[in-house]
């Protein structure tokens, strides 16, 4: 029987570490579906599991990767045949069940998502968790009647993966896009080329008191705690924020003000369990809106062995865009 590689993260008294290890078939989890992985891909939630923050890994050894690429190698399921190009994000990859970071996986037919044209594996791959999630938060705007006659659409951490997304899946959909971000200097040309209108200082998020100024019609924030009791505060009367990520912190120190005096909506926005139906959903807009040639430019590809660094430089802020792992090399 063929040996396919895996990074697994493990546990012992001095905290995680990983390794590359061989594994066959026989290794592989429970599941009606085989899919011979091509790519994977580093989210902050890969760094959190990698590192060990948070303790979110369920049972050791466990195979690291929120997300996998691939083709379908063997399938009971009629709608997923063989040779067919799928992804998988969440529903417990990585933590729960053997994740991406492997060359073969085996899963339930359910969290399975064929990924649609004219999105190819490396693109899927670059979109992975985080741009899927920020699909998810740019419908959810969609769904709350935000549109791009609204008024202007904040986005926050708009250089990292999500915000990034999110940025150009907004721009593409013509809505006045505003990017904030702590590297403005570095970044701003190339958010403004990703399709923001404006970019912004995230300096210029914190200090807003429980109202302020009502500037957004819709934000989509990845940062939590001040930022986005700031950008609740800044929200305009009858908008919508779609939070979906905690880089700042998971606290919020907001008040109620913003609800109850503009009738400010805050939608939380989840990508681990989110139904088929939302997530097909958010992939047919992937599909539609997203530049993939844009993508590609803020994409690095790393080998399997350097997703566990790279993961680290991800939750310290560093990485811009985009990382993909490519579990061959
Ligand atoms: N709800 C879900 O299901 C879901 C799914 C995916 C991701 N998430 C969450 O969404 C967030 C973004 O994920 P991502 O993959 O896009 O991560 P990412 O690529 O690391 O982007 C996060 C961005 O936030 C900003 N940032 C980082 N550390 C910060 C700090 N201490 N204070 C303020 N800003 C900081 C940086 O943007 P700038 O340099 O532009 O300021 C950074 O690029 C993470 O918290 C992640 O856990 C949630």
């Amino acid at each position: 029987m063929p040996s396919f590689r895996a990074l697994e993260v493990d546990r012992d008294d001095d905290g995680y570490t990983t390794r590359l290890v061989e594994r066959t078939d026989i290794d592989l989890a429970e599941g009606d579906v085989t899919v011979d992985v091509r790519w994977s891909d580093v989210n902050y939630k890969d760094g959190l599991i990698t590192s060990g923050r948070f303790d979110l890994v369920r049972r050791f050894p466990m195979t690291a990767g929120i997300d996998l690429v691939g083709t379908v190698a063997e399938s009971t399921a009629e709608d997923l045949p063989a040779g067919l190009l799928v992804t998988v994000n969440g529903h417990g990859l990585g933590t729960d069940h053997p994740g991406g970071f492997a060359e073969r996986a085996r899963i339930p037919h359910e969290w399975v998502t064929p990924v649609p044209e004219p999105i190819d594996d490396l693109s899927a791959a670059a979109i992975g968790t985080a741009g899927f999630t920020a699909a998810l938060a740019v419908r959810t705007l969609q769904e709350h009647h935000v549109e791009p006659s609204t008024g202007p659409v904040l986005v926050t951490g708009a250089a990292g993966g999500a915000g990034s997304v999110a940025v150009m899946v907004l721009g593409a959909l013509g809505y006045e896009v505003v990017a904030s971000t702590g590297r403005r200097e570095q970044e701003e040309k190339s958010l403004l080329r990703l399709g923001a209108s404006t970019v912004v200082d995230r300096l210029e998020l914190l200090d807003a008191g429980q109202l302020g100024r009502a500037r957004w019609a819709g934000a989509v924030d990845t940062l939590g705690s001040r930022a986005l009791a700031t950008v609740l505060a800044e929200t305009r009367y009858g908008g919508t924020v779609a939070a979906m990520g905690m880089a700042m912190g998971v606290d919020l120190p907001a008040s109620v003000v913003p609800f109850i005096s503009r009738g400010v909506t805050l939608a939380g926005i989840d990508s681990v369990y989110a139904p088929a139906p939302a997530r097909r959903s958010a992939w047919a807009l992937l599909a539609e809106r997203l530049d993939l040639a844009a993508l590609r430019e803020i994409t690095e590809i790393v080998p399997l062995a350097e997703a566990p660094g790279r993961g680290d430089a991800v939750m310290a802020g560093q990485v811009r865009g985009r990382l993909v792992v490519d579990v061959r090399a």
